[in-house]
């Protein structure tokens, strides 16, 4: 249907929300949900800033209408784990402190989430190749190059 709320999961938790269909998805997390993880860079799909996992598929909020969203099931940086228990990509992130200014990394983490569902044993070639879309103006592409690949351990 294309009237009447907008019905989606977040986390494990169903929302309903009135808002038009065309509303960016990143605007929803940030704003109605109070998400901070995926983050506000270019807005134009370009940087990766603000990945989510839409049904375990690495999604770029920012572009991402809730239309797109609707009835599937939204997972952002903070339904991965918590800080008691990270998920094993936020621990590997967090042991090799690979993070200069931070902003790239929720996208780095979401994106390194979702390819390592799917290949649980990549070379180093295939996740560079998985990341590179995923832009770090700080450049420490080599630290976060070796978190993903702990994480794969
Ligand atoms: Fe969404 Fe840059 S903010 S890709």
């Amino acid at each position: 249907a294309n009237d009447g709320p907008v019905q989606l999961t977040v986390n494990g938790i169903a929302y309903s929300f009135d808002l038009p269909r065309d509303t960016k998805l990143i605007y929803v997390l940030r704003n109605d949900l109070q998400l901070n993880g995926p983050k506000f860079g270019c807005g134009l799909g370009e940087c990766g800033a603000c990945t989510v996992l839409i049904d375990g598929v690495a999604a770029r909020a920012c572009v991402t209408t809730l239309k797109t969203a609707e009835n599937r099931a939204v997972t952002t940086l903070e339904g991965l784990g918590t800080r008691e228990s990270p998920h094993p990509v936020q621990a590997a992130f967090i042991a090799a402190q690979a993070a200069q200014c931070g902003y790239c990394l929720n996208g780095m983490i979401m994106t390194a989430t979702a390819f390592l569902l799917r290949h649980p044993a990549p070379t180093l070639e295939q996740v560079r190749h998985a990341l590179r879309y995923n832009l770090c103006r700080c450049g420490t592409h080599v630290e976060i190059l070796r978190a993903v690949m702990s994480a794969a351990e």
